[in-house]
């Protein structure tokens, strides 16, 4: 990483994070490691491959940090105080838009002051972001910490084209209109020139919200993925609105899956865990999202029912610690630990639990090792807005290996129609849908999973970039 001077960039990613946050060591020192979760996960390859600039908060507070460069990406850290990381981030990002947008699984907490905080931060973001931006250049605003931001944006700089995509699900309308400042967030994002959620059904609420809270008259006809975008008439600009599946880098996993040494390591691991006929794993960010609770009561009845042998299936949990200063989420972790010791206490032998849980973030290539090493892969969301990991599992099953659990709850089942599909509310259909992976004759295994793969290799991030990029008139667009 090395400090570089300031040049205007074409080309802008601008997120509530950097790709790589600040960790501050308990000698004193410093260092930056990869930023947690899906949005890093996907554009991170992208934008390296284009060589833009990225504007985001270095993940700590109180830090004053220079624009630097990070292997071909021109970073601009964006400062938060303790205060509005408390406000902002914590406060109206993931106690009010986060559970109000997945459903209110957990009920949204509606502050004054949280909502000043955000408009605050945004307003920041979009000064940063106007100095950065060179003439004409392309912005892609992401996700729902920043939604003032296109808005704030245009008003500073009306030469730019902004896209904005939303990474979570939108919600039904009639939740959204829980929300107090619900006018305030639908005009920021018609500040963009096209906003993207991941499935047609966000696009149409958003459009829905648009004419029954701003009086304006969007287009009525159906939105299409990546085609037939909806239009919204805004003053003397049309806004479009589309749905854009995000994806990974599959080829770069899938490659990542042949390294010889990953293989080996993936061997070693099951060896580490004494060779069970089957290995389940959840792999997530430690979020009541994920749904990693239901996949925990489902394990414990199949073994209390003796429908599987904790000496022949055993679970692994990698969780990355998330938000560990939210409520909900410290409510969660002792939840989801207190499950674990229980099923451990109860089915578990001296060197041999019933479940790994590991409350840590891995490696890339030991991911992938874990990936290889499963048997059945599960991801049971009661609400997610795609869900990156199932995909991630696919890319990795070259061997057509495996077998692949989805929630019908995240937007990745509209896609990936060969996995085991599951209704994480109905306790019973995922332990039949986990008995049912568990035991797949490998013919029918092969057949699914070969299924998958052509999804998740045809359709990677990007051409999800490129699509949207395309849509926004911007794909031609030059190197900063
Ligand atoms: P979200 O964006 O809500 O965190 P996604 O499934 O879309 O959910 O993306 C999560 C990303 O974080 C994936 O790229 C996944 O591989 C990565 N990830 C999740 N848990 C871990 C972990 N314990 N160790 C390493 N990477 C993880
Ligand atoms: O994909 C949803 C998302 O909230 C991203 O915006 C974010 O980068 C990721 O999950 C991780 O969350 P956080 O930045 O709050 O740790």
């Amino acid at each position: 990483m090395a400090s570089s001077p300031v040049s205007k960039a074409d080309f802008i990613v601008v997120a509530n994070r950097l790709p790589v946050d600040l960790e501050r060591l308990e000698d004193g020192t410093e260092r930056w490691k990869r930023s947690p979760g899906g949005l890093v996960s996907a554009l991170e390859p992208f934008l390296r491959s284009r060589s833009g600039a990225w504007v985001g908060w270095p993940g700590v507070p109180d830090v004053e940090v220079e624009p630097f460069e990070d292997t071909g990406v021109h970073l601009h850290p964006v400062p938060l105080s303790a205060k509005e990381v408390a406000d902002y981030y914590e406060g109206f990002s993931n106690g009010t838009l986060w559970p109000l947008y997945h459903d209110v699984v957990a009920p949204p907490v509606y502050h004054r002051h949280w909502w000043e905080a955000y408009v605050r931060v945004n307003r920041r973001f979009a000064d940063a972001t106007a100095e950065a931006a060179g003439p004409g250049a392309t912005v892609w605003v992401q996700d729902y910490q920043l939604q003032l931001v296109p808005a704030m944006l245009r008003e500073r700089r009306p030469d730019l084209k902004i896209g904005f995509f939303l990474h979570i699900p939108f919600p039904p309308v009639e939740l959204f209109q829980q929300l107090p400042w619900r006018t305030e967030i639908i005009r920021g994002l018609l500040g963009a020139d096209l906003v993207g959620f991941h499935r047609p059904g966000g696009a149409q609420n958003f459009l829905w919200l648009a004419r029954r809270l701003l009086g304006l008259e969007p287009s009525r006809g159906a939105v299409g993925v990546r085609t037939r975008p909806g239009v919204v008439p805004n003053g003397d600009r049309m806004v479009r609105v589309g749905a854009f599946p995000i994806s990974i880098d599959s080829a770069g996993l899938d490659a990542l899956a042949h390294d010889p040494d990953v293989q080996k390591r993936a061997q070693e691991i099951r060896n580490e865990l004494g060779n069970p006929k089957k290995i389940m794993l959840g792999v997530d960010r430690l979020d009541y999202t994920k749904g990693i609770d239901v996949r925990l009561h489902a394990l414990g009845e199949m073994l209390a029912e003796g429908r599987i042998d904790p000496e022949d299936v055993i679970m692994v949990q990698l969780a990355t610690p998330s938000r560990e200063r939210v409520e909900h989420y410290q409510q969660m972790r002792d939840d989801i630990e207190g499950l674990v010791g229980r099923i451990n206490g109860q089915f578990g032998k001296i060197g041999h639990p019933a479940v790994h849980y590991l409350h840590q973030s891995v490696d890339r290539k030991e991911l992938v090792a874990y990936f290889c090493a499963a048997d059945v892969m599960v991801v049971t969301p009661v609400r997610d807005g795609m869900n990156l990991v199932c995909k991630e599992y696919v890319a990795t099953r070259h061997d057509l290996g495996g077998a692949l659990v989805l929630s019908e709850f995240a937007g990745a089942a509209a896609e990936l129609t060969s996995a085991f599909l599951v209704n994480p509310h109905d306790l019973d259909g995922v332990k039949n849908a986990l008995q049912a992976a568990l035991d797949v004759d490998p013919a029918e295994g092969r057949r699914r999973m070969r299924a998958l793969r052509r999804q998740v290799l045809t359709h990677d991030v990007d051409r999800w970039a490129r699509s949207f990029l395309e849509a926004l008139g911007a794909q031609e667009t030059n190197n900063a």
